[in-house]
C-alpha cells in the first residue's frame, strides 16, 4: 500500500527484496525504488521505479487516484532504476508531462528511443503544483550529468533522488521505524560505492542545498530521513566523506597462492595492533564476490596495505580486480604499501604501486620476500614496517597526500 509522508503526499515506490548486485556493488539487504505521489491541483509523481517493478508502483498509485489524472511526472535522474517505469506510467497517464533537466530528457530519449512531452527545469526554477511547489536544483555528477533535486518549501521536503539513499529493502519507510545503526551503515556503503568518485560535485551540491529548511529527505533508495538529528548527521557525513576525511584506520587486502603473502599480511596486522591502529583484513581468496564491501572501509581509512603473490609475472586477478574497482572511486589522502611473496620474478609490487600512483597515494617502501618467509624474515619485516609507519606518523608535511 501507499504510505503517507504528509497530508496528500505518498510513497508509491517498490521494494526490491531480491536484488543482490548493482553493477558490482553487492547489496545483501536488497533495495527500494522510491517514487512519490503529490495530490494537489496538479497531480504529480516524483520519480518512478525500475521497469521490473512498474506494476507494483502503478498498483500503489491506483490505490489513491486514477493515473489518468496525473499531470506531471518529475524525473530527477534518468538512470533506469528511477526512470525505467516512465513508459509504463505514461501508458496509464497519457496526459502527463515530464519535468526534468536538459540532460535528463536527452538520456530518456537515448534510453527509450522515443520522444516525451516535457518541460525542462534549471537551478532556481520552480513548478507550481497548486497549494505547493517544487524548487529545482541541478546537482550534475551526483552522480550523473542529469542529476537534480527538488525542494518543496511548503512542506520542507527535499526530494533528493540518489543522494542520501541506502540500498536497504524494508517494509518500514522512515528512520524512526528502523534500526538506525543499519541505516547509517548502508548509507556509508552506498556513498562509497556510488557517490565517492564525485567529491567535488558533492561539495557543490551540499553548498547549493545548505540554506534550505529541511524537515524530511525523501530519497530514491531505502529509508526516508525525518528525525532532525539524522538529517543533520547525514549532511555532516556527506561533507566529511566529500572532504576525504579519514579516521586513522587501515585496511589490509591480499591474496596468496601458498600462504606466504598471507603470513606477511598477518605480520602487518600484528604491527597495526602494536601501534593501536584499527584495521580490517580482507583475504580475497575468501572475498572474491564482495570487493564492494571493502570500499566503505577504504573510504575512511588512512593506510592501505595491499599484497599479492607473484603469479605468472603478474598479480593475482582478485587483487587486480580489487585495485581496478578501487581506483575508480578516486580515494584520496591515503598512505599505501605493497607487499608480496615471489618465486623467481619480483614484480608484483610494481603493478600494485602503479595503482597507488593513479590513486595519488603516498607510498611507503614496498617489501617482498622470496618464497616462504622464515621466522627471522617475518621479524625483520615487522621491524621494517614499525619503523616506516612511525616515521610516517611523525611526518609533519602531509602535502603529498592529495
Ligand atoms: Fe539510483 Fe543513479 O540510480
Amino acid at each position: 500500500m501507499a504510505v503517507s509522508l504528509k497530508k496528500g503526499i505518498y510513497w508509491v515506490g517498490a521494494i526490491d527484496w531480491e536484488i543482490r548486485n548493482v553493477h558490482g556493488y553487492v547489496t545483501p539487504r536488497g533495495t527500494t525504488y522510491n517514487a512519490y505521489l503529490v495530490i494537489d491541483e496538479h497531480i504529480t509523481v516524483i520519480d518512478t521505479v525500475k521497469k521490473s517493478h512498474a506494476q507494483e508502483m502503478i498498483r500503489r498509485i491506483k490505490a489513491i487516484i486514477d493515473p489518468k489524472d496525473i499531470d506531471y511526472i518529475v524525473s530527477l535522474h534518468a538512470e533506469l532504476d528511477h526512470a525505467g517505469a516512465i513508459p509504463e506510467l505514461l501508458e496509464e497517464a497519457p496526459n502527463a508531462t515530464i519535468i526534468c533537466s536538459k540532460e535528463d530528457i536527452n538520456h530518456l530519449e537515448l534510453h527509450f528511443h522515443r520522444e516525451f512531452p516535457h518541460v525542462i527545469k534549471k537551478t532556481g526554477e520552480t513548478l507550481s503544483l497548486g497549494q505547493r511547489s517544487l524548487q529545482f536544483v541541478t546537482i550534475p555528477m551526483v552522480h550523473w550529468p542529469d542529476s537534480m533535486v527538488a525542494y518543496m518549501p511548503e512542506e520542507k521536503i527535499l526530494f533528493s533522488n540518489d543522494a542520501f539513499g541506502q540500498h536497504l529493502a524494508s517494509s518500514e519507510r522512515f528512520d524512526d521505524e528502523y534500526p538506525n545503526d543499519i541505516i547509517f551503515e548502508e548509507l556509508q556503503t552506498y556513498y562509497a560505492n556510488i557517490v565517492m568518485p564525485y567529491a567535488m560535485p558533492v561539495r557543490k551540491a551540499l553548498d547549493a542545498v545548505s540554506g534550505l529548511d529541511i524537515e524530511m529527505i525523501a530519497n530514491a533508495h531505502g529509508i526516508i530521513w525525518r528525525k532532525p538529528e539524522n538529517i543533520a548527521r547525514v549532511a555532516e557525513l556527506y561533507a566529511s566523506w566529500a572532504n576525504h576525511e579519514n579516521n586513522g584506520s587501515a585496511i589490509i587486502v591480499f591474496d596468496s597462492m601458498w600462504g606466504s603473502t598471507k603470513e606477511m599480511a598477518y605480520v602487518v596486522a600484528e604491527v597495526l595492533e602494536d601501534l593501536e591502529i584499527p584495521y580490517h583484513l580482507y583475504n580475497l581468496h575468501a572475498h572474491t564476490d564482495d570487493i564492494s564491501a571493502i570500499i566503505p572501509k577504504m573510504m575512511v581509512c588512512k593506510y592501505m596495505f595491499v599484497g599479492s603473490s607473484n603469479l605468472n609475472n603478474t598479480i593475482i586477478p582478485t587483487i587486480a580486480g580489487f585495485l581496478t574497482y578501487a581506483k575508480g572511486f578516486k580515494p584520496r589522502k591515503k598512505v599505501a604499501m605493497a607487499f608480496s611473496s615471489y618465486g623467481w620474478s619480483n614484480t608484483s609490487y610494481k603493478e600494485i604501486e602503479e595503482y597507488f600512483r593513479i590513486m595519488g597515494c603516498k607510498t611507503l617502501p614496498n617489501y617482498n620476500i622470496k618464497y616462504v618467509p622464515s621466522t627471522e624474515q617475518k621479524a625483520e619485516f615487522k621491524q621494517f614496517l614499525l619503523e616506516q609507519i612511525k616515521e610516517e606518523q611523525n611526518t609533519v608535511d602531509d602535502s603529498c597526500l592529495i
